[in-house]
């Protein structure tokens, strides 16, 4: 089946090779298509880009019976904009419970730490998604999935977590892999984050002895887990464990990423650096050197926007990311605390609230996210080009822009994935 879309309104394609870091993520010129282009579907790729003209004259108009055949479908996108489908690098997706009750802690001066030695936290989560079912566990994965894709995001990394103990992380692992390649759902890069917190009853150091002796390699052994990632901040893992358990899981094959520098500077984008990892999270404290030296060993910063924005803390300094030409991304980091799959509204957290250009917090959730979290088909995402995951959303106005004006619904009229087109 080929599907031809005509009358789009301008094109934010994106195009071109690897991440956009600098002045270049703020080229239009470069990055946008002006209106009048369509594109042509066939499976699951975009087949040909072309003027809407040239793709009318050859397949014919829209919903012009006479020379449709059944084979193709001819479409007007009537001027709205389209942009890449969004790629969301850091997702917690699989928990159960609620931790709202934290947010009059935290009114009552209570800290992340504290509120952890309170009951709440990471544990409080690992204790209620224990004693939640298979079953209701992907329901809950199902359903958040559904919203993540109602906001645009085509593609998304999935972390475990919330088990602790190698038969729970193995579980959660087990069914993230059952909700991959759900028909209308994103598709998803499974990670394992066993390091994410020390599960009761025992201490840091045998946790991770435990880790490395017998979680790392089941998880290897199971084989749905792309990469590894471990919460790397004073108080959690200390950059030796993350430094050991990040080096055994790549001896296993594993890719790394990297939580970092979420409350205090603990020393983890060196460690990133050090261990050319693929995407170092959070590094809201890291130091300017640390920054560079992430830099020059290729090493993706991941902001994650949500997570100041609901514990009330500052915002990181992302202008001045573009200004040093580094290379950086934004994602949800949906968790208990975090409860957003949209990224239009990490869009509008950058653009409406920190002056960072529309078309860079864009590029930040498409192009250079799609470099550290791939297509499990192996073909380019992110970007709108010619081989490319037919992976795009229609915006439901005239402008690009607009993708990250609605923050409290989803500004998408349509989207398309993997070649098929789901309508909001
Ligand atoms: O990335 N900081 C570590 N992990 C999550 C939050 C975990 C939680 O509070 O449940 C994060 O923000
Ligand atoms: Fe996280």
């Amino acid at each position: 089946m080929r599907t031809v879309y005509v009358d789009a309104g301008p094109m934010a394609h994106l195009s071109g090779k690897g991440p956009l870091k600098g002045h270049s993520l703020l080229d239009a010129e470069a990055l946008v298509s002006p209106k009048g282009m369509g594109l042509v579907v066939f499976e699951e790729r975009i087949e040909a880009i072309s003027h809407s003209e040239e793709l009318i004259a050859e397949y014919g108009a829209p919903n012009d019976q006479l020379s449709s055949d059944s084979e193709i479908k001819v479409i007007s996108l009537n001027g709205n904009a389209i942009i890449p489908g969004l790629v969301d690098s850091h997702t917690h997706l699989l928990w159960a419970g609620d931790r709202s009750r934290e947010l009059s802690w935290r009114h009552s001066g209570k800290s992340y730490r504290e509120i952890s030695e309170m009951g709440g936290g990471i544990q409080d989560t690992v204790r209620a998604t224990a004693a939640a079912s298979d079953e209701e566990l992907l329901k809950l994965g199902y359903s958040r999935m559904r919203s993540a894709l109602r906001t645009g995001t085509t593609h998304m990394e999935v972390k475990s977590g919330y088990g602790l103990t190698t038969e729970s992380e193995l579980r959660l692992i087990e069914i993230a892999s059952q909700l991959k390649g759900m028909e209308h759902l994103p598709s998803m890069d499974l990670t394992w984050l066993g390091a994410h917190d020390t599960p009761h009853g025992m201490n840091t150091e045998q946790y991770v002895e435990q880790i490395l002796s017998e979680q790392l390699p089941k998880v290897i052994e199971q084989g749905h887990a792309r990469s590894a990632d471990v919460f790397c901040e004073p108080g959690w893992f200390n950059v030796e464990q993350s430094e050991d358990i990040l080096k055994s899981s790549r001896d296993g094959g594993l890719d790394l990423r990297i939580h970092i520098d979420e409350f205090v500077d603990g020393g983890g984008g060196e460690l990133a650096a050090e261990l050319n990892v693929t995407t170092a999270d959070h590094a809201f404290h890291s130091s300017a050197d640390a920054r560079r030296k992430m830099d020059a060993a290729q090493v993706n910063t991941g902001f994650l926007p949500g997570t100041p924005y609901a514990l009330g803390t500052e915002w990181p300094e992302f202008n001045q990311m573009i200004d040093d030409k580094l290379t950086w991304s934004i994602a949800t980091d949906f968790n208990p605390n975090c409860k957003t799959l949209s990224l239009p509204f990490m869009g509008s957290l950058l653009s409406q609230r920190c002056s960072v250009h529309p078309l860079a917090s864009l590029v930040a959730a498409t192009r250079n996210p799609a470099e550290t979290t791939p297509h499990s088909s192996g073909q380019v995402h992110g970007r709108l080009e010619v081989g490319a995951v037919a992976n795009f959303n229609v915006v439901g106005a005239p402008y690009w822009e607009a993708w990250c004006l609605q923050p409290s619904h989803t500004p998408f009229a349509s989207t398309c994935i993997s070649g098929k087109l789901i309508h909001h």
